[in-house]
């Protein structure tokens, strides 16, 4: 069983897996690189790693569309089920939920997570998806730091990294983060949305091709990759 990824820019996935359509940190109406509108998606999971406008923009609208089950933290379940969100799963750092298409464990990210309305969004986090025997690192809005080694007690199929700078981890930091998960596949996210996080993705892609055996996947907002 494989599995499929499309970046819809910014800190958005699509992935596809055992016929189930989960999307991260849903950001697409006033994002200026989605190659999509919230309206069109088609959702079964949402997954929301923090409580910041570009990345859980369009999650209570998808939700509600779709019936998509929402997976974040606690503070953000409560707040996306005042607007209506039916069908939470709230969980919190270190924590896995066993999801029909695969288990999703909430990981450490070092970041802060206010929400739109400037309520309290809790702990910011990032996911490790095991789906098709496979182990997905979504690092999210996050800085380097040096526990994210212990993910690679087992072998990482994609590590997925802000290299976007200024709010996150940028370039040089992301690549020191692929020394310390060694990852079987790379590829950069959060980078381009606005000037201030431009970044050359593909220079960055060389670099990490130079400094490990791990394959870049560096595709355009809208285009795919699987593993
Ligand atoms: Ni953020
Ligand atoms: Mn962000």
């Amino acid at each position: 069983m494989s599995v499929k990824l499309t970046w819809w820019g910014h800190g958005c996935w699509l992935i596809e897996v055992e016929g189930q359509r989960i999307v991260l940190d849903p950001f697409l109406d006033a994002s200026p690189t989605a190659p999509l509108k919230a309206a069109e998606v088609a959702a079964d999971w949402i997954l929301v790693s923090h409580g910041h406008f570009d990345h859980i923009a369009d999650a209570g609208s998808i939700a509600n569309r779709t019936g998509a089950g929402v997976v974040a933290n606690f503070e953000i379940c409560q707040w996306l089920a005042k607007q209506g969100v039916t069908r939470t799963l709230p969980m919190n750092l270190g924590g896995i939920q066993r999801l029909p298409f695969g288990q999703v464990q909430m990981t450490l990210a070092f970041h802060s997570s206010q929400l739109p309305d400037d309520s309290y969004g809790g702990n910011p986090g990032g996911f490790l998806l095991t789906v098709a025997e496979r182990r997905l690192y979504f690092a999210c809005d996050t800085a380097l730091f040096s526990d994210m080694q212990r993910l690679a007690d087992r072998p990482v199929d994609l590590a997925v990294l802000p290299i976007g700078d200024l709010f996150t981890m940028g370039p040089d930091d992301a690549l020191e983060a692929v020394k310390l998960l060694s990852p079987r596949a790379v590829a950069p996210s959060h980078y381009n949305t606005w000037p201030p996080i431009a970044q050359d993705a593909e220079a960055w892609a060389q670099q990490v091709r130079d400094a490990s055996d791990a394959v870049v996947h560096v595709p355009a907002p809208g285009q795919s990759f699987t593993l």
